[in-house]
């Protein structure tokens, strides 16, 4: 059987992280070649050693939100592979969830910038210097949202504004970029990961997950990267999703349908 994505030519960002990392994986084992890119060096280059360095995975250092290291990216694809058919984002910084009344007034503006520079911009500039490639592939871009993306209290005012932001992006350029290149997003709720803090706050990497979020959960269970892994799969497939765009598929365990009681809606089964 072949896989999903045979074929494919896909850029992963953030790939060195809890979620890119198993996308990376699974793209792989779905059949496609893939220019991983990441920040962080060392794991980037862990994860290519634990996967074998196989031939089919080419890595690049640096950061997503700068205009060369995006160039950098379509370049290396280019040179190890071709064009490139997809397009995915599992870059992020966090918050950590702190509250607006703590940022002192003279430290807001950085931190505004860095956070939506990283969430929002690094999307941004990547798809500006991979459009060629998706408009002459019919190509399609998946994005990575989250539960701050559609409701409060699951970050920060930077974070959750960041993420908000990055929904307008789906929808704007699902609109715009019709009908060569399909854009949507996943929108994942918790995800048991070392997130990076703000540097401009001071903050560094902490666990996303608070104590007590899995009973807090509907579905009272926090997925794995490489349980949510598929559904990019079928986001970046040709066939599997060819009249979606513009939308999020939200895997939050269900914290969007969390009501004022216990966590679902009645007494558990
Ligand atoms: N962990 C959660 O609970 C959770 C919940 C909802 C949404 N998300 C989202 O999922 C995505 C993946 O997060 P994760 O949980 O895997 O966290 P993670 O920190 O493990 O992964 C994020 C990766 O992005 C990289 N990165 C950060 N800034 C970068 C930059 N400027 N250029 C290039 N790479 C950069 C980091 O090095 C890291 O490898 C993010 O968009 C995050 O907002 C996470």
């Amino acid at each position: 059987m072949t896989g999903r994505l045979e074929g494919e030519i896909a850029l992963v960002t953030g790939a060195a992280g809890g979620l890119g990392s198993a996308v990376v994986r699974r793209y792989l084992a779905e059949g496609a070649k893939v220019v991983a890119a990441d920040l962080r060096p060392g794991p980037l280059k862990e994860l290519a050693e634990a996967l074998g360095s196989p031939a089919e995975l080419v890595t690049v250092a640096g950061d997503a939100s700068d205009w060369e290291t995006s160039k950098e990216m379509v370049e290396a694809a280019h040179r190890a592979f071709g064009q490139i058919s997809v397009y995915t984002s599992c870059v992020g910084v966090y918050d950590h969830n702190v509250q607006f009344s703590e940022i002192a007034g003279d430290q807001l503006g950085a931190a505004l910038l860095e956070c939506w520079r990283i969430n929002v911009g690094s999307v941004l500039v990547n798809l500006r210097a991979v459009l060629d490639d998706l408009a002459a592939t019919r190509g399609r871009a998946v994005l990575t949202g989250s539960y701050a993306a559609h409701a409060p209290g699951g970050g920060g005012v930077l974070y959750t504004s960041s993420k908000h932001a990055l929904l307008g992006v789906v929808k704007q350029l699902a609109h715009e970029l019709a009908p060569k290149v399909r854009v949507n997003a996943v929108s994942p709720g918790v995800l048991p990961t070392v997130m990076t803090g703000l540097g401009t706050l001071g903050q560094g990497a902490k666990d996303a997950v608070l104590p007590g979020t899995e009973q807090a959960l509907p579905l009272r269970q926090i997925p794995t990267g490489d349980e949510l892994a598929g559904l990019y799969v079928t986001l970046a497939s040709a066939s599997d999703t060819a009249a979606v765009t513009g939308t999020v598929l939200v895997a939050d365990s269900g914290l969007l349908t969390r009501g004022l009681g216990s966590p679902s809606g009645g007494d558990e089964l």
